[in-house]
C-alpha cells in the first residue's frame, strides 16, 4: 500500500482560524491553535471548572488532576519530572523568575551573567536589572557576520567565569539554530549555571533537558500552538534551594502573623490561582504536536524555510539576515524601504509578516538596521503560502519602484 504522507494543507485543517484566507506568516509572534486545543479549553471551562488545590469536593478534585495531569504531559513532553515544570504566564515571566529568584540569591557584586548579541529584550532586561541592583556585571557573546554565535569570542568571556549563562535556542529575528548541548557544556565547565530560552524552538524541533542537561529553560505556550500560558523548566535541586518569586495562594504551606513558610516544588513558584484552562490547552497541544511527531514538522519546516529562503534570496533588493542553515524565521529588508511599510503593502493583499526590530533592538544595532520584516512559519504553512507571499512581495517593489 502506498505511504500517505501528510502536510501542512493537511494540518491546516485541524485550525479553525484558517477559515480566514489570510496568509499567516507570523507564527514566531504567536502560533494560530489547532481544534483540539479550543476544544480541550472549552470542556475545562464548560465542564470541569473549579478552582484547584482547594475544594475537596469531587468537581475541585476532577480540575487539580486536569491541571497536574497536564503538568506531567508538559514533563514528558521535555523529559522532565512534573516538579520541575512550574507554571507561568509566559516566558518572559519565567525568565524573571530566575532572575529574581535564583539571581538575587546567587549573583554577587563584582560577578558576571553571559548574554549573546541575538537575545530578544526578554532575555537582556531582566539581567541588566539585576546586575545594576548588585553592582555585577553583563557580559555579551558576539555574533559573526553570517549571524551565528562566535562560539570563540563565547568561550573567551567563559574565561571571566560568569555565573550564569543565558542564551536563545533560536533566533527569533536570524533563525539561527544555537547548539545548546555544546554551549552548555562550555559554560558548565567554566563553572556557570545556564537557562536556554527555547521559545523559537520548542514546537520546531525536539527538545529534551537532559539531554541538553541546561539548569533552566522557559517557553512560551502560544507560540506551541496552545493558549498564552508559559513554562519554566528548572532542575530540581536548584529550584528547591530557590526563594519564592510572588508570593500568595498556592505557594504558601503555612502562614502567622510573624512568619510563613512555602509549599513543595513546583507549587511553591505558583502564587495565586494558575491558569488551569490554559495549562489544559497547552497539554492538548503537545498531544497534537506528538501525533504529527517532532521530527516530521522539522522536516517539513526545513524544506520550507529552504524553498522561501532560495526564492527570497533571487529577488533583487531584498537582503536577508542570517545563516542560510535556520530554523522557521527569515528576516528581510526590500531596499532601502521601512519594514512597516513593506508589511503595510503585504498586509493590503492578505498577507501577515511581523515588522519592526522584533522586540531585539541591541540586534537590530548589531545589523546595522532600525528594522527589519519577517516571515515565520508552522505546521500549516504551505508552499501555497509562500509563493503568495513572494507574489505579494514582488508587487510591493513595484509599489515602491524598486
Ligand atoms: N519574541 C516574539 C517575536 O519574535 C514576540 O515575535
Amino acid at each position: 500500500m502506498k505511504k500517505v504522507v501528510m502536510g501542512a494543507n493537511v494540518f491546516r485543517k485541524d485550525f479553525p482560524f484558517f477559515a480566514r484566507k489570510l496568509v499567516y506568516l507570523d507564527t514566531a509572534a504567536t502560533s494560530q491553535k489547532p481544534r483540539v486545543v479550543l476544544d480541550a479549553m472549552r470542556k475545562f471551562y464548560e465542564i470541569s471548572n473549579a478552582n484547584v488545590h482547594r475544594g475537596v469536593y469531587g468537581l475541585a478534585d476532577e480540575a487539580t488532576q486536569l491541571y497536574e495531569g497536564a503538568r506531567k504531559t508538559i514533563a514528558r513532553f521535555i523529559n522532565a519530572s512534573p516538579q520541575e515544570i512550574v507554571f507561568v504566564r509566559n516566558a518572559t515571566e519565567g525568565i524573571n523568575l530566575v532572575a529574581q529568584a535564583w539571581g538575587r540569591a546567587n549573583i554577587k557584586k563584582g560577578e558576571t551573567i553571559l548574554i549573546t548579541q541575538m537575545e530578544h529584550h526578554s532575555n537582556i532586561v531582566p539581567w541588566q536589572l539585576l546586575v545594576k541592583e548588585k553592582g555585577a556585571n553583563l557580559l555579551v557573546a558576539t555574533i559573526t557576520k553570517a549571524g551565528e554565535l562566535d562560539v570563540l569570542a563565547f568561550e573567551k568571556l567563559l574565561e571571566k567565569k560568569p555565573k550564569l549563562v543565558a542564551f536563545t535556542h533560536v533566533s527569533n529575528v536570524l533563525g539561527t539554530v544555537n547548539p545548546v548541548k555544546e554551549l552548555t557544556a562550555l559554560a558548565h565547565k567554566a563553572g556557570a549555571k545556564v537557562l536556554v530560552d527555547a521559545c523559537q524552538s520548542i514546537a520546531h524541533m525536539h527538545v529534551d533537558v537532559r539531554n541538553l542537561n541546561c539548569d533552566f529553560l522557559v517557553f512560551s505556550g502560544h507560540k506551541l500552538y496552545g493558549p498564552f500560558v508559559g513554562v519554566l523548566y528548572g532542575k530540581k535541586k536548584l529550584l528547591e534551594e530557590m526563594p519564592p518569586f510572588l508570593c500568595g495562594g498556592d505557594m504558601i504551606k503555612e502562614v502567622s502573623f510573624e512568619k510563613s513558610s512555602w509549599n513543595e516544588l513546583p507549587w511553591k513558584f505558583e502564587a495565586g490561582t494558575p491558569d488551569v484552562a490554559g495549562a489544559v490547552g497547552l497539554a492538548a497541544a503537545v498531544f497534537y504536536l506528538e501525533g504529527i511527531g517532532l521530527a516530521n514538522v522539522e522536516r517539513q519546516e526545513v524544506e520550507l524555510v529552504e524553498y522561501a529562503f532560495k526564492k527570497l534570496q533571487k529577488i533583487k533588493a531584498v537582503q536577508i539576515y542570517g545563516p542560510k542553515t535556520r530554523a522557521g524565521v527569515i528576516s528581510f529588508n526590500l531596499g532601502d524601504m521601512h519594514a512597516h511599510d513593506v508589511s503595510t503593502v503585504l498586509d493590503e493583499q492578505g498577507v501577515c509578516v511581523r515588522s519592526g526590530h522584533h522586540c531585539a533592538q541591541p540586534l537590530m544595532g548589531v545589523l546595522g538596521i532600525p528594522a527589519c520584516a519577517r516571515i515565520s512559519i508552522g505546521v500549516y504553512t504551505t508552499k501555497e503560502d509562500i509563493d503568495k507571499f513572494l507574489a505579494a512581495l514582488q508587487k510591493a517593489k513595484k509599489v515602491f519602484r524598486l
